[in-house]
């Protein structure tokens, strides 16, 4: 299950997650930096947690919910966590920027109400080379403090 819709492919056993999603269903906003777990570009969600999909085999995940930044918010409907990086400015090129927001989104998740310091060590396995740090952790505390004025 990919971003809620069910998809049959057969891969190769050693075919990774990330080159299912780019190559077989071409879903390109999880990207391919590094291929070896160190930058979290490819952060995608497999049953709600965040993996590295350069890591996680596509046959792993078999019958498992899978959400990719496709699947996370609309154009005209934006993840507050989209709308948090848009209004804090912060991506620069863009390029590690869905991961960035995934692996938000699962940091959230965990902990709704985290410190900067949280949200730096929660965030500490996707890098940014535009190093845009300052305001991902800004925008990252002001979709939680969003979420929690929205549950009152
Ligand atoms: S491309 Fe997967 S961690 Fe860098
Ligand atoms: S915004 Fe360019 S790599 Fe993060």
């Amino acid at each position: 299950m990919v971003n809620g819709a069910a998809f049959d492919v057969t891969v190769p056993d050693h075919e990774t997650l990330l080159s299912t999603l780019r190559d077989r269903l071409e879903l390109t906003g999880t990207k391919l930096v590094c291929g070896r777990g160190e930058c979290g570009a490819c952060t995608v969600l497999v049953d709600g947690t965040a993996v590295y999909a350069c890591l996680t085999l596509t046959a792993a995940c078999e019958s498992r919910a899978v959400t990719t930044i496709e699947g996370i918010g609309r154009e005209d409907a934006l993840h507050p966590v989209q709308a948090a990086f848009i209004e804090h400015d912060a991506a620069q090129c863009g390029f590690c920027t869905p991961g960035q927001i995934v692996a938000a989104i699962a940091l959230l998740e965990r902990n709704p109400s985290p410190t900067e310091d949280d949200v730096r060590r929660g965030m500490s396995g996707n890098l940014c080379r535009c190093g845009t740090y300052p305001k991902i952790v800004r925008a990252v505390m002001a979709a939680a403090d969003q979420a929690r004025a929205a549950d009152g």
